[in-house]
């Protein structure tokens, strides 16, 4: 058996390297096992779920990897009604989901700030307060934060996509708006205002190595951070990343790693929430299950309806493009009961990291 009582209790940089590194797959499998027990432990063996809203593709980023970035052309742009976005909060709602994710391509401005608050108002007093909502709206003034917050909005996502400053310049303009200090004070501010706040990486950038990737975990446990979403780098042709992609390791390849460092991080940080995310279902059709058996505890099933799903394509093959709510929902609850994964239904699923800290 493997001994992991180190690397939780002292996890070094070299450590968290080797174990990225490993190839041994009896090693790896008892990883993954380690960390789903160490999940199930903590904070028990269900899954919670959050449909996810893309509210829409509009973009003033211009990030080399995301083929929603401002400068793609072939995109058509598109923003959902308010109707249709309540629309699809009552989904989550009356499909006892428990809580919502609002994501939307990053937007500045008045109008813009003024419509997500009046949405999440709208959406708390529609539920009655019991929908939980999360939103994923890209870095924004601390004033914006609060505001949001202040609504009812009480958990954010704004990954950090890479903690090596390094890194972090090779995959975005340097024009000034895309910074990293910007970025990680973003993510300080929404501490402060008191969400549960998360942040997340890509894996498998070109470039980037396994010191990186355990770089990346440990500025998740440093920032004390309350939820990691995390995924592969998937290529997107109409995007300047593109150009790299000789330099890539297999996209099969890029799903055993993210499923490492999932596995890793539940080991060093056993209380927080961890998402399995959409791209790595864009590998394996089952790379979410696989996820939660490593130590993931959350699922955020697609809810944007079908025409404006082709729309949405930060990454080439995206899933569910040709699917509705209800069969997004219904093809994940066969494949996690196939795979004895119980999910946990009408519970925001706050983080117990969150609760603990503060
Ligand atoms: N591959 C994988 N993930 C991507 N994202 C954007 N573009 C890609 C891509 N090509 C992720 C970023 C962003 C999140 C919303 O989607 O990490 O934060």
């Amino acid at each position: 058996m493997i001994d992991l009582h180190e690397l939780i209790n002292n996890p070094s940089r070299e450590a968290l390297a080797t174990w990225l590194a490993e190839e041994d797959q009896t090693k790896v499998e008892q990883l993954w096992e380690a960390a789903g027990r160490c999940k199930s432990e903590t904070i028990g063996d269900s899954v919670w779920l959050r449909g996810i809203i893309e509210l829409s593709n509009i973009c003033e980023r211009d990030c080399l990897y995301c083929g929603i970035r401002c400068s793609n052309r072939k995109v058509d742009r598109y923003d959902l009604t308010e109707t249709q976005v309540l629309a699809a909060a009552d989904f989550a709602w009356k499909e006892r989901y428990g809580s919502l994710v609002i994501q939307s391509g990053e937007r500045t401005g008045t109008d813009f700030v003024k419509r997500i608050t009046k949405l999440v108002r709208t959406i708390k007093h529609q539920t009655n307060n019991t929908l939980g909502i999360t939103l994923s709206c890209g870095a924004q003034p601390l004033e914006t934060y609060r505001e949001w917050y202040q609504a009812g909005a009480h958990r954010y996502l704004l990954r950090i996509e890479s903690s090596n400053p390094n890194l972090f310049a090779k995959l975005h303009p340097s024009d000034g708006r895309h910074g990293y200090t910007t970025r990680l004070q973003a993510l300080k501010n929404l501490k402060k205002i008191g969400y549960q706040t998360g942040t997340g990486v890509m894996i498998g950038l070109p470039g980037q190595s396994v010191f990186d990737l355990a770089d990346d975990l440990l500025f998740f446990k440093e920032l004390d951070i309350d939820m990691v979403g995390m995924g592969p780098y998937l290529e997107h042709k109409d995007t300047p990343l593109f150009a790299l992609r000789d330099q890539l390791i297999p996209q099969d390849k890029r799903l055993i790693l993210t499923l490492k460092m999932i596995s890793l991080l539940r080991l060093i940080m056993k209380d927080i929430n961890i998402a399995a995310t959409t791209a790595l279902q864009a590998i394996d059709p089952l790379g979410r299950e696989r996820a939660v058996l490593a130590g993931a505890n959350i699922i955020m099933p697609n809810m944007t309806v079908p025409q404006f799903r082709p729309n949405y394509q930060i990454y080439n093959n995206k899933p569910g493009i040709n699917e509705d709510a209800e069969l997004s929902k219904s093809k994940l609850e066969r494949n996690l009961a196939e795979m004895g994964i119980k999910i946990a239904w009408d519970e925001w699923g706050d983080s117990l990291h969150h609760q603990k800290r503060t």
